[in-house]
């Protein structure tokens, strides 16, 4: 059974981090193995990240990130089961939220991930990579 979660949270770094540009080869290697597909918006001193695969192992890795002392006030804003994938090409691509923000704030400009809906902002990230990036 196929699953898509998106969560929010923020990120704990003193200097303007790098997290992204540090980890992300590694979570691919992991998402790739555990079929794992989704994308890391970040930036701003915010994570919003969507996972999607069979529903034990999003379940696994979500527990597991809710762990990581590298963020704090995580927040599940949606869940849902799929019938296929809108991620299906990337293993874990990676969005600047500035420039997610600026395509939101355009038509919500009062957007909030901790205050909005899930969904708006899950159809947002959607809508940025099909109109904005190539399949890694
Ligand atoms: C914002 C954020 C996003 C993360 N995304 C992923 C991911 O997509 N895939 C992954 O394997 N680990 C991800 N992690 C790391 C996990 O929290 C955790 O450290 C890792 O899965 C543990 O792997 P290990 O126990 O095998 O070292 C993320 C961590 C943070 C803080």
């Amino acid at each position: 059974m196929l699953v898509r979660l998106l969560y929010v949270s923020k990120e704990i770094a003193e200097q303007p981090s790098k997290f992204a540009e540090s980890n992300l080869e590694k979570f691919r290697k992991s998402n790739q193995a555990n079929e794992i597909t989704g994308v890391l918006c970040s930036g701003e001193g915010v994570f919003l990240q969507v996972l999607e695969g069979e529903r034990s192992a999003v379940n696994k890795l979500y527990v597991d990130i809710c762990k990581d002392q590298r963020h704090i006030d995580i927040e599940l804003l949606h869940f849902e089961e799929v019938t296929e994938r809108a991620f299906y090409a990337w293993s874990m691509d990676h969005i600047p939220v500035s420039t997610l923000y600026e395509m939101i704030k355009i038509q919500n400009p009062e957007f909030d991930p901790y205050l909005s809906s899930g969904k708006l902002a899950l159809k947002c990230v959607i809508d940025y990579l099909r109109l904005n990036d190539e399949p890694k």
